[in-house]
């Protein structure tokens, strides 16, 4: 049922399987905040209208389980599925990240912080990272990003190496950053203008997303005037709508209440079925992770390496009801044993 792959801590071979294909969701074009994006990119675009009122893609876009969980996979996700990965066989991964070492120098002192990490993202899957604070997962980020060079190891996207370039995913980095001069449609419009969207259509989808997130009424507002959570969503949504088709989320609902959150992931885990984007995501809430991801991987303290890698078994289509099943709860304390057991170490 449950499967884990416990690595010798550094290289990983970054277990791989679960690509799917189908369709993207995103729509306007926009940059993340002042971090990499940039137009480039040019991926996939979907139309961002079809998904927002809940696009119908494909049914059978369930995707899914490599594995029957609880409840068991409909015979035609199976089907589906099966399809995607004799597709999916062709296509190189939407991210290879391969065996990646970073320090950083201060004061002649220098902290390790990325030891051999090697992940992949197949195209339109769900990843997600989970490790201790501090174990280096948004330099990973920044890496991938171009935003930092690593040491030694390699990127690349679509099978194309890509280390240290900028403009290639869409980001949303830990820190909301919207640009404080723009209003918040403005910001979230910021990606849609790059890439010369026309816009009013733009303008359009990004009140109809805007509502969505419980941010109507505040498109003309700037962020200082925008809670912290409110903000985060805002962040969300202008990488949501980047037009690159790889995109990074560094924790994008820790500023969130309980139920927003609960809310937010429902509706990233429903937009995501519908139309699918390779994902990478990082969190610290596991249940979170396991909601929403195919794979899992999970890092070490400092210097950050790859401990563990969890294929999710649970079928898609997924809803929340699966957080009660047994299996869940036996690879929720799995994960909490191994993250308690690394932040242990970090204590130590
Ligand atoms: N530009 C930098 N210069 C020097 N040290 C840095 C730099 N960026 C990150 N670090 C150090 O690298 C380590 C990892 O930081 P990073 O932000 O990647 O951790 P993280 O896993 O994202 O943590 P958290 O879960 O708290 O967000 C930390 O010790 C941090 O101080
Ligand atoms: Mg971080």
């Amino acid at each position: 049922m449950i499967m884990a792959h416990t690595m010798d801590a550094g290289r990983e071979g970054a277990a791989s399987s679960g690509a799917d294909g189908s369709r993207d969701w995103n729509a306007g074009g926009m940059a993340p905040s002042g971090h990499s994006a940039g137009a480039g990119g040019g991926q996939t675009k979907g139309d961002l209208k079809a998904g927002a009122g809940g696009g119908p893609a494909e049914e059978e876009q369930a995707g899914a389980a490599r594995q029957t969980g609880p409840g068991g996979g409909r015979p035609e996700g199976e089907q589906a599925e099966a399809a995607r990965m004799a597709g999916a066989q062709d296509a190189p991964p939407a991210l290879e990240v391969n065996s990646v070492s970073k320090a950083f120098f201060h004061r002649r002192r220098e902290t390790r912080v990325l030891d051999h990490v090697s992940i992949r993202v197949e195209p339109q899957e769900f990843v997600s990272i989970i490790g201790p604070s501090g174990c280096g997962k948004s330099t990973l980020f920044h890496i991938i990003g171009g935003l930092e060079q690593p040491d030694a190891g390699t990127v690349s996207m679509n099978g194309k190496p890509v280390t240290g370039q900028r403009g290639e995913i869409s980001y949303m980095p830990q820190q909301p950053a919207l640009f404080p001069w723009r209003t918040i449609e403005d910001n979230v419009l910021l990606a849609g203008e790059l890439k010369g969207e026309p816009r009013a259509e733009a303008r359009a989808a990004a009140r109809h997303w805007l509502d969505k997130v419980g941010l109507g009424g505040f498109e003309r507002a700037y962020p200082h005037m925008l809670s912290g959570g409110m903000q985060q969503r805002a962040a969300f949504l202008r990488a949501l709508l980047a037009p690159q088709e790889l995109m990074l989320l560094d924790e994008p609902f820790s500023a969130l209440d309980a139920l927003t959150r609960s809310e937010m992931q429902r509706w990233l885990l429903e937009l995501w079925e519908e139309n699918r984007r390779s994902v990478l995501f990082i969190t610290h809430n596991i249940e979170e992770a396991l909601l929403l991801s195919s794979r899992i991987y999970v890092f070490s303290g400092r210097p950050g390496s790859i401990l563990h890698t969890i294929d999710v078994p649970f079928p898609r289509p997924r809803r929340e009801e699966i957080m009660e099943s047994p299996d869940f709860l036996q690879l929720k304390r799995q994960l909490s044993q191994w993250m308690r057991e690394e932040q242990a170490k970090a204590v130590k």
